[in-house]
């Protein structure tokens, strides 16, 4: 997907309750890393439930541009064959990743990591994002960007060094994909490679590298937890099942939660702690979510969420739970704005350096529909009043899930919501229009 597709608007309004039981695509992070670790495993690794949306396919072609066989049997199955550690081929064209900041930000680290140069490009929105918070540690172990657009952005070429030095290194901003990208640097190097993360952020990198055969080691210290990879591990090729994804989840949950009358169940929904802050702030704001069919799958906790319809008050999120809960801040803020009371989510600097500045698009996208609001530093205020009077238009800056949240709150506002583009959720959820009309939703997108 990419900035010259032509926008195709669409518009929520309020129809019937939505009921029944539905499964969202696998997990997006868990979907990369599959494709990542599987391409590059010896030996056949089967990957069951894969999410084939735009941002994994390019991680698919990325893979095979560096040597990997990789193979869709069937929809959501896929076999994917690697060389080992080590093996990597250099690409002969340009990654271009598209939207896909998370493909790009581990590639970067798994490509350096084993010695190759590498130009990595995507989309006008991922062009806008930084890149020096994974070239920074990239360049302790050795690696050399050769050609930079301005501000450490995209297009840029990256040289991986001979031998890798290994580093022991502290993030500085509590992002899981730049752990990711220093632990995948850190697999063809002869030493042990540390992370040390202040807060805890998604682990799903950590639980695949093991679930592969690589021995990494997770401490809790004074100064936070310190993640170490002993270099060099043999990676084997193993099945691999991915859950469904609790970020796109988020989606039916929350109209379930605003449509009057709705009951929904969403199957097999990962809920892996380091993702699972949305459902902590939902049950405070008096949520009817109840998990049913608790288990484990692929090293990951899943279950069943049955949601049923109600009313929602205005609750705090502290600054700390927002790791848990990065990429559904969007669609709190439209639970928020059904909310009685003053929803708070603090410490939301993050935000605006995802797929679009995702606190200025939200707080366009709230005034838009009538919604109040108060943006205090990096906090987020919404002014829930129960109800959300519609009828705006929503800029969606290439951003997927200020497109679905949005599209959210048209299912239960007074006048229809409309976004000026829903081309860019097929990067995460191609299949969100047909789901939420399988459930009863009105959704209409223009040209379908
Ligand atoms: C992701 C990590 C998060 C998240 C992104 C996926 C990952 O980004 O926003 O959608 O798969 O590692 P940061 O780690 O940069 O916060």
């Amino acid at each position: 997907m990419s900035a010259a597709n032509s926008p195709r608007p669409a518009q929520a309004r309020a129809g019937s309750a939505l009921v029944g039981s539905v499964r969202v695509p696998g997990d997006k992070s868990i979907s990369h890393r599959a494709l990542l670790l599987g391409g590059l495993a010896r030996g056949e690794t089967r990957v069951e439930g894969l999410l084939e949306g735009e941002d994994v396919l390019r991680t698919a072609d990325a893979m095979r541009a560096m040597g990997a066989h990789v193979e869709r049997i069937s929809s959501g199955d896929w076999h994917v064959r690697g060389n080992g550690v080590g093996a990597l081929l250099q690409p002969r064209e340009t990654l271009d990743f598209g939207n896909a900041g998370t493909g790009v930000r581990l590639m970067m680290g798994l490509a350096a990591g084993h010695g190759l140069t590498v130009t990595f490009d995507g989309d006008a929105s991922l062009r806008k994002r930084p890149m020096g918070r994974i070239l920074t540690p990239l360049k302790l172990m050795g690696a050399r960007v050769l050609d930079c657009a301005e501000g450490e952005r995209l297009p840029l070429t990256l040289a991986g060094p001979q031998d890798v030095i290994p580093i022991r290194y502290r993030l500085p901003v509590a992002s899981a994909q730049v752990k990711s990208a220093v632990l995948l640097a850190g697999l063809d190097c002869a030493g042990e490679t540390s992370v040390i993360e202040p807060e805890a952020t998604r682990d799903h990198t950590e639980r695949m590298l093991r679930h592969f055969g690589a021995r990494v080691d997770a401490v809790e210290a004074e100064e936070g937890r310190v993640i170490t990879l002993k270099g060099r591990p043999d990676l084997v090729g193993r099945d691999l099942f991915v859950p469904a994804d609790p970020s796109s989840a988020a989606f039916p949950l929350v109209a379930a939660l605003i449509v009057p009358g709705s009951r929904v169940r969403l199957e097999a929904v990962m809920v892996n702690p380091t993702r699972a802050g949305l459902l902590a702030t939902l049950q405070e704001m008096g949520a009817a979510i109840v998990r049913e069919n608790e288990r484990e799958v692929g090293g990951e906790p899943v279950c069943d969420l049955v949601v049923t319809s109600g009313t929602l008050k205005g609750v705090e999120v502290p600054a700390e739970r927002a790791p848990s809960m990065i990429d559904e801040y969007p669609v709190l803020a439209v639970a928020a704005a059904f909310a009685e009371g003053d929803t708070v989510m603090r410490g939301l600097s993050e935000l605006r350096v995802k797929e679009s500045d995702r606190l200025a698009a939200v707080a366009a996208g709230l005034a838009a529909n009538g919604v109040r609001h108060t943006i205090d530093g990096d906090d987020l205020i919404v002014h829930g009043g129960g109800h959300v009077a519609g009828g705006g238009t929503v800029e969606t800056h290439l951003d997927h899930r200020i497109a679905m949240a949005f599209l959210v709150m048209g299912l239960a506002s007074r006048q229809p919501v409309t976004v000026d583009d829903a081309t860019m959720i097929a990067t995460s959820f191609p299949a969100f229009t047909s789901l939420m009309r399988g459930l009863g939703a009105e959704i209409g997108v223009s040209g379908t």
